[in-house]
């Protein structure tokens, strides 16, 4: 039996009228009709009883019990039907109807496959989540405990950064002290300094933590674990071998690469560590959440370095300049979940999205394919880390809604002004387009949370300080797809 994950989100203001969508899934099933397309049947036949896809059954992925993410559970088969059982505690829970033995239930969609008459396509039709409008798909994507869809190839240039110190026999659970919770790998991730190693941990502990094998989040434990200030590197990438001023010509493609690989490697870990811990009230959809976007981001920095070895074995990662920019988002947002949400998503990130599809262009029109792939998963990744960051910021707004309610003030807090708030707060300058208007819009960012918006910080404080490999770091992050590649 095959499993695809699928994501979708709804207006914006969906959430403020009708609640909290997770709130509303432990309240029960909320489900509208299904999308208009399957209500003008004269368009459409049905698809025949022998299709392949005569079976198919979708279920909320958050486990109405603690909310474990379902999307890995055990897929079992009865008399009944097929039943998924959920990793954390064993319940089960029918695939059709969602109901279980213990009496929960779970929240499952009407499905319906058609023929398009016109051409001939079998198309699947489920019904939409009730509480929202203008459902759209983020993404759909195939469940599958590998690494990367499709995994990285095995590098054909050296397989190792410059001349690592040789940590390689440090081992992936530390021998002393293995962490036991998800809050205490988190710290350990962090605090781990060889990309590689960060990497295997990731992989390691996104599985404990979505097979239950975790004795739990530890959130709410009193002796969480705190996050370093600063995650750990590698002294090695701090040294750089290559002169920036050369990087701009002959090495543009892999300066691309490299700049790439560069980012986000410890954001996921960072927010569930500094936030979980003074939010204990988070339930575990976020850290199912933020657990796949660690996931997604070591898949990422494998990828591109795997990528950067077969293109340029000469400039292996960490030979070029290392950038920090995200660092200085991070440490001005470490004191607010609402802030570093703002910042970190749903800025720093969704400039991504406006950016990929101009350097999946570039790699393109070099014909290589190879790194288009490799980007083109990336970008489809990144959708559904900005989708996160927009769902747990709006879920943010509302608990402090509730908190202001409970206390009787009167004000409201909306997404988008807030949002607003938070960046002429924690960002400096324009938020510059050209936007990719309609993966923010996906994403939920619909253009009211970015347009002529600009950040205050530090305004009238210019830096004196910048030198001259930190302009050149900027300009290859933020501007990447700006960059002119040439070829050797
Ligand atoms: S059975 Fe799913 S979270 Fe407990
Ligand atoms: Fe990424
Ligand atoms: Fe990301």
């Amino acid at each position: 039996m095959s499993r695809i994950l699928l994501s979708s989100s709804a207006d914006t203001k969906a959430y403020n009228d009708e609640g909290d969508l997770i709130k509303e899934a432990e309240n029960g099933c909320p489900s509208n009709k299904l999308p208009p397309a399957t209500e003008n049947p004269s368009t459409t036949t049905r698809a025949s009883p022998d299709s392949p896809y005569s079976q198919i059954y979708v279920m909320e992925s958050a486990c109405p019990h603690l909310g474990a993410d379902m999307s890995h559970a055990d897929i079992e088969e009865c008399e009944t039907g097929a039943i998924a059982v959920c990793p954390w505690h064993r319940y089960d829970f029918d695939l059709r109807t969602g109901k279980s033995e213990t009496g929960l239930q779970a929240c499952t969609y009407r499905v319906e496959v058609e023929t398009d008459p016109v051409d001939g396509v079998d198309k699947v039709y489920m019904e939409a989540p009730k509480g929202g409008t203008g459902w759209k798909v983020v993404e759909l994507r195939p469940v599958s405990e590998e690494f990367a869809d499709p995994p990285p190839k095995k590098p054909e240039g050296p397989t190792k950064s410059l001349d690592e110190p040789e940590k390689e026999d440090e081992p992936v659970v530390p021998v002393t002290n293995p962490p036991k919770t998800l809050m205490q790998w988190a710290v350990l991730i962090l605090n781990t300094p060889n990309p590689r190693l960060k990497v295997e941990r990731t992989k390691h502990a996104v599985h404990l933590f979505r097979t239950g094998k975790l004795s739990s989040i530890g959130h709410k434990s009193p002796s969480a674990p705190r996050p370093p200030d600063v995650p750990s590197r590698e002294e090695t990438y701090s040294r750089n071998v290559v002169d920036p001023s050369k990087v701009k010509n002959r090495r543009n493609r892999a300066a691309m690469l490299h700049a790439l690989a560069n980012i986000e490697q410890w954001a996921s870990w960072d927010i569930m560590a500094r936030f979980g811990p003074t939010h204990p009230n988070l339930p575990p959809a976020f850290f199912a959440d933020f657990t796949k976007m660690a996931l997604d981001e070591s898949k990422h920095f494998s990828l591109l370095v795997s990528r950067l070895n077969a293109l340029s074995p000469s400039t292996p990662y960490g030979s070029m300049p290392v950038h920090a920019g995200l660092w200085e988002s991070a440490t001005v947002t470490s004191t607010s979940l609402l802030s570093r949400l703002a910042i970190i998503h749903l800025v720093h990130e969704a400039r991504g999205l406006d950016v990929n599809p101009a350097t999946i262009e570039k790699f393109r029109r070099a014909g290589d394919a190879e790194t288009v792939d490799v980007m083109e998963i990336i970008h489809a990744d990144e959708v559904t880390h900005v989708t996160a960051g927009h769902r747990w910021f709006v879920w943010a707004c509302q608990q402090e809604d509730e908190r202001n309610r409970k206390e009787g003030r009167e004000e409201r807090v909306d997404p988008v002004k807030r949002f607003r708030e938070e960046v002429k707060r924690g960002w400096t300058g324009e938020i510059k387009g050209p936007f990719n208007v309609e993966a923010r819009e996906r994403a939920g960012l619909t253009p009211e949370f970015y347009q002529d918006l600009r950040g205050e910080l530090g305004i009238g404080a210019p830096r004196q300080d910048i030198s001259k490999e930190e302009k050149v770091e900027d300009s290859l992050v933020n501007g990447v797809a700006a960059l002119k590649v040439e070829y050797e």
